[in-house]
């Protein structure tokens, strides 16, 4: 079966093409092709991501995407049809709602032929419900004008999935999922989300503990903006964090590590950044120095209240494996404390490669390939949609 991927929950638009054989323990698959494209550097300027300008992104970019894509995986034909004609028939459906959409779609030479793919998979949530909205319209053009199902994924499922694929190469290998002892307890840190997750079966969610405020990447780039630092802030909070640490830079301010000592599963990211707020504002004007080590600081804050709660989670749980997913899990220094974790409990560590930490369709398209068609189920965006949850 080959199956297109479509991610559009945030600001990266994202495709990616899968063949895969075999089901339940004898799945196997080989990625055919997999395009990210990242808008943030558009967001850039505006601190965070604008849903209304990522939607208009979203638009433009989903059919140049698909078509380099098919270009690229050399994918084969199964037919040809007229899409003019077509698209003539669903212009009411798509002009007014996406317009954008509609008009690169007005371009679309190559879908004149009918490519042999057999279901497409498309975040349903959670995400931006008006980003949600234009990967799911282009899923179900397609799918009309293929004649193929839709299969809605969980975005979070995605980012657990992600976790457990041996290699991100599309080099035509075949292969298969990392084996998870089960049960598993899954730690997802990205951009809207902190939540643990345990895994008792394959497929099965349940949400043990999860943030009350913020999320962690979150955090990350509200702390990167009080620094002065470009969106996203992940990435530069950490390359500061490191020259900090390399030059050998305390930070004259202690930050607090939120929750640490509550007995349950949940976090709060909220009062961290508000004492970074107030850090920034009583040293004004902030030194070079002084942003790398409170990067350095605001870092091992984060690390230390994930690992704490990560830990009590593992005793109270008793997980055979530990799953960390999400667009904060590319960060080397928390990668390590899971490690150093995951050591002391002595089970396996599942982290996804640099490729695939962020959002990616990939995740998507094999989040949906085992997944039952369910024909009346409709498929609409779900901002706020949980795991665990049909
Ligand atoms: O999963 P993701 O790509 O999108 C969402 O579903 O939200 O996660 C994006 C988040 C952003 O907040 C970004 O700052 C953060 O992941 N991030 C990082 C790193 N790389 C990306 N946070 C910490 N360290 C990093 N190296
Ligand atoms: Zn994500």
């Amino acid at each position: 079966m080959i199956i297109l991927g479509i991610e559009t929950s945030c600001d990266e638009t994202a495709l990616a093409l899968i063949e895969t054989r075999g089901s339940g323990a004898d799945f196997e698959f080989h990625i055919l092709g997999s395009l990210i494209h990242s808008q943030a550097d558009l967001h850039s300027a505006y601190g965070g991501v604008f849903p209304n300008l990522a939607k208009r992104e979203h638009g433009k970019n989903l059919v140049p995407l698909l078509d380099k894509l098919l270009i690229e995986s050399n994918i084969s034909q199964r037919g040809t049809a007229d899409f003019p004609a077509f698209l003539a028939k669903i212009k009411s459906e798509i002009e007014s709602s996406n317009p954008d959409l509609y008009e690169s779609l007005m371009n679309a030479s190559f879908l004149n032929s009918i490519p042999a793919i057999d279901r497409i998979a498309v975040t349903e949530g959670p995400g931006l419900e008006p980003t949600l909205w234009v990967g799911i319209t282009f899923a179900e053009m397609l799918s009309k004008f293929w004649s193929v199902p839709v299969i809605p994924v969980n975005h979070m499922e995605g980012h657990v999935v992600a976790s457990l694929v041996q290699s991100d190469k599309a080099d035509g290998t075949w292969q298969r999922f990392r084996t998870l002892p089960l049960p598993a307890l899954a730690l997802l840190i990205s951009g809207g989300h902190t939540e643990l997750v345990t895994m008792n079966e394959p497929g099965h969610y349940e949400i043990v503990g999860e943030t009350r405020d913020d999320a962690v990447g979150e955090a990350y780039d509200k702390v990167a903006r009080l620094l002065g630092l470009p969106y996203p802030g992940g990435p530069q909070i950490s390359k500061m964090a490191d020259e900090a640490e390399k030059a050998g830079i305390v930070s004259s301010v202690t930050l607090p590590r939120p929750m640490i000592s509550s007995r349950d599963l949940n976090f709060s990211f909220s009062g961290l950044k508000t004492a970074v707020l107030y850090a920034v504002r009583d040293h004004q004007p902030l030194t070079p120095d002084f942003v790398r080590g409170l990067a350095l600081e605001f870092e091992r804050a984060v690390c230390e209240t994930l690992a704490t709660k990560l830990h009590k989670a593992l005793e109270q749980t008793g997980a055979q494996a530990i799953i960390v997913g999400g667009g904060v899990s590319a960060n080397r220094r928390l990668r390590a404390a899971f490690q150093k974790l995951a050591d002391e409990f002595g089970i396996p560590l599942f982290l996804p490669s640099t490729h695939l930490s962020g959002d990616n369709a990939l995740m998507i398209a094999l989040a949906g390939a085992d997944a039952k068609h369910e024909p009346d189920r409709l498929v609409r965006a779900q901002g706020t949609k949980r795991l665990g949850m049909k």
